[in-house]
């Protein structure tokens, strides 16, 4: 079977994920962040986990060279940040709330649903992007609030 791009999106769209900015420190201490939702666990001992990040992608030597990174998974209120950090504006993180991860130095956002803290463990290029695994060193979450979610093309929220 032909495996067509378009289907293959559509198919795809029909896993829902949740929506995370992944965040690393460039070569001169400046944060850099894209929108990710291939964010997946992959071990709980060691626990690592992992996102797939496309080889085309403006900061993908960034995230390469850094040696953390930090998941910042996004809450229900949070999708002017996915649109943001998938953009290609000048400066994303003008009025972003965000530090310096205490566990990987690595950007965190405030206000986020949780967030893991990650040293760089390995990278793969497998067809178009690279996975890049993450051994978590650090986390933070709240155990009460909604994420923002993602389906088919469209942003939503737990109903
Ligand atoms: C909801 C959502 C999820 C995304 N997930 C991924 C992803 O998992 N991997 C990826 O490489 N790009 C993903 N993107 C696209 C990136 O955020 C970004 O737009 C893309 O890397 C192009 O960036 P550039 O224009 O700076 O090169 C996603 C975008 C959105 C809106």
């Amino acid at each position: 079977m032909v495996i067509d791009s378009r289907s293959f999106r559509k198919a795809l769209g029909c896993f829902a994920t949740g929506v995370t900015v992944i965040a690393a420190n460039d070569g001169q201490g400046k944060p850099v962040g894209v929108t990710i939702s291939s964010f997946a666990s992959l071990s709980l001992e060691p626990p690592l986990v992992l996102f797939c990040l496309g080889l085309g992608a403006s900061y993908v030597e960034t995230f390469r060279k850094a040696s953390h990174f930090a998941v910042n998974v996004l809450r229900d209120d949070q999708k002017e940040l996915s649109i943001r950090f998938a953009s290609r504006m000048a400066d994303k993180w003008a009025e972003v709330e965000h530090s310096p991860g205490a566990a990987s130095g690595a950007p965190v956002i405030s206000h986020c649903l949780a967030v893991l803290e990650c040293q760089l463990e390995k990278e793969m290029v497998e067809g178009d992007h690279v996975i890049l695994i993450g051994r978590v060193l650090g986390l933070d979450y709240d155990p009460g609030g909604q994420p923002l979610l993602y389906f088919r093309g469209n942003y939503a929220e737990m109903a």
